[in-house]
């Protein structure tokens, strides 16, 4: 079911949200829904405050594949890279942001159990700006600039 994203303005997009304790339907649902609506809005990312939910669960649509990252910690950042970004939430807009051009994180899967992974490139990025989410930050936050799609 594709959900409402919540755009910038919204409380719920500045919280810092809860982990997830428990790995039951309704974490499920939630995931599922989070991505049909990702697919729906052809973005490389949503986390669950977008949503309106304010839990540490992420989803990154990538060349690499789909991932789903529940309760997300960076092991480490490494490098550095500088590029575009947009946000499902900034509708209309995109900024230039400096990240990490390599991280490692560990994350649990929606059935609870645990991984690791590294990424690189433009999939570090959206980890990246997916984890922000989960402490109420907006990629607007870090932009050195922000500019208007539709101009
Ligand atoms: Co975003």
């Amino acid at each position: 079911m594709i959900r409402e994203i919540v755009q910038i303005g919204d409380p719920v997009l500045r919280k810092v949200c809860s982990p997830v304790s428990k790995f039951d339907g309704e974490l499920c649902k939630l995931l599922d829904d989070m991505k049909d609506t990702l697919k729906d809005a052809e973005g490389a990312g949503l986390a669950a405050p977008q949503v309106g939910v304010p839990v540490r669960a992420v989803a990154v649509d990538v060349e690499e594949g789909y991932f789903e990252f529940i309760n997300p910690v960076f092991v480490w950042q490494k490098g550095e890279q500088t590029g575009p970004e947009g946000c499902l939430s900034v509708r209309g807009k995109s900024g230039t942001v400096r990240r990490p051009d390599k991280v490692k994180i560990i994350f649990q899967d929606r059935k609870g159990d645990k991984f690791s992974l590294v990424a690189r490139g433009f999939f570090a990025r959206a980890v990246c700006h997916e984890l922000d989410h989960l402490d109420g930050v907006i990629y607007t936050d870090k932009a050195e600039n922000i500019r208007s799609e539709e101009e």
